[in-house]
């Protein structure tokens, strides 16, 4: 029986009930993480060099209602890549404190899958102090109940030290949680974030600690805009997350994030925060963020369903958004097709995907733009028209045209 109550204007549940059924944000993570998963060890294999795939908090491996929980979906995406006579060695690592049993129940009894029993953060920082890296490919999935124990320094030491191929993460940041927790620790108030200490955050007990947890002491700030009433909730969350990320953009090159919202309070109840140090993984995961949002928000809307919304900006009501203009501004001379789009996702972050700009694009081709193609011909001797910045041996060049001005007013 799932046990809820009610803080404040808050729902909460208890973890006990978190494997009863899957939920909607459990449904997006595992979305995300399997459209991810089988193009990442796809095109990963290709380094020739080994994968591990590291479940950080994997749960049971199957919710009791039978849905497959993130495990069981990295070990399928594995066993699928496996098939090729040409994957190189991909592990997959399940860590399990509590469901243990069930995990290894639950996984395949392969070779290449390693349930293992304990705790996160001693594990983590044994790969970190003593674990010898042999050029492999690291993808971690980090999916907790709550913050306690994602020390942002120890995604920094995993990216930093030596002999990893290439690092990525995929982290279920409860960026909610980490400020009701924040306001309860700093400011002992007796409001909504204190009454209740989060079911599952009790023992985040110092803001030291909670500054570990986001990689610098910048949410002290944002606490006590929010304690002024400079801000409203909803705003603080928005300026942590950014914050965070930003942080995060010193660990890796590129990070996007996709928020989960409830509908209550439009606060979203989670991030899903990625980082990668690559423009292939940025502009997959980008675009799967974005394919993710749009279609939880057209179910939330179909079904009006009273739990959910995912408001999230909506780029065709962004009259701000000036597209074509920030397309013209980021060529200097001429770009390649792939380095543009990565330049677009910084700037926007998953409100467009690729196929978008590539609309945009279109649209003003042969007016502020000029493209070329190398090979400029296809095989069968016609001008290239290709779109594709995924084709191996082809390239897509943007360059501003010389007679296009910008205009004066
Ligand atoms: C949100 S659930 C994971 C769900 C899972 N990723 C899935 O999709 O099925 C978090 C899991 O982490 C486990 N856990 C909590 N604290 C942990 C810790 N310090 N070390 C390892 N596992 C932990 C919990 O027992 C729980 O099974």
């Amino acid at each position: 029986m799932e046990v809820r109550r009610t803080v404040g204007c808050f729902r909460m549940s208890s973890n006990n009930s978190f494997f009863d059924e899957k939920r909607t944000w459990s449904r997006i993570k595992d979305e995300l993480l399997k459209a991810y998963l089988a193009p990442y060890l796809a095109k990963v294999s290709r380094t020739r060099r080994p994968i591990i795939v590291a479940d950080c908090f994997a749960g049971k491996g199957r919710f009791d209602n039978g849905e497959p929980g993130s495990p069981l979906i990295i070990s399928e995406a594995i066993a699928h890549q496996l098939n090729d006579p040409e994957a190189p060695e991909i592990k997959g690592v399940f860590i399990e404190k509590k469901y243990f049993k069930d995990l290894k129940t639950n996984l395949p009894a392969a070779s290449w899958c390693y349930p293992l029993e304990g705790d996160y953060e001693e594990r983590m920082d044994y790969f970190v102090k003593e674990y010898q890296p042999r050029d492999q490919n690291l993808f971690l999935y980090v999916d907790p109940y709550g913050i306690k124990s994602v020390l942002f320094s120890q995604f920094e030491a995993i990216q930093k030290k030596k002999g990893f191929k290439t690092v990525e993460l995929l982290l279920n940041l409860n960026t909610f949680g980490f400020l009701r927790e924040a306001c309860r620790l700093l400011k002992k108030r007796p409001d909504f974030e204190t009454e209740s200490p989060a079911v599952y955050e009790q023992d985040v007990n110092s803001p030291d600690r909670l500054d570990e947890i986001a990689g610098g002491s910048y949410w002290r700030d944002i606490i006590d805009k929010y304690y002024s009433r400079q801000i409203k909730m909803a705003a603080a969350e928005e300026e942590f997350i950014t914050q965070y990320c930003e942080r995060l953009r010193e660990v890796f090159h590129y990070v996007v994030n996709i928020p989960i919202k409830t509908m209550i309070g439009n606060i979203p109840k989670y991030r899903i925060v990625f980082g990668t140090n690559h423009d292939d993984g940025l502009l997959l995961m980008a675009d799967n963020m974005n394919k993710r949002w749009a279609a939880f928000r057209e179910e939330a809307r179909d079904k009006q369903s009273p739990l959910f919304e995912c408001d999230f900006p909506d780029p065709s009501k962004q009259a701000n958004w000036h597209v074509e203009k920030k397309i013209v501004s980021l060529i200097d001379t001429e770009i390649e097709l792939k380095e543009l789009l990565v330049k677009l996702v910084q700037e926007f972050g998953i409100n467009f995907s690729t196929s978008e700009f590539k609309h945009y694009l279109k649209q003003m081709e042969n007016d502020q733009i000029e493209v070329r193609r190398f090979p400029a011909t296809t095989q069968t001797g016609k001008p290239s028209t290709s779109w594709d910045h995924t084709k191996t041996g082809f390239s897509i060049k943007i360059s501003r045209r010389a007679q296009w001005q910008q205009p004066l007013l």
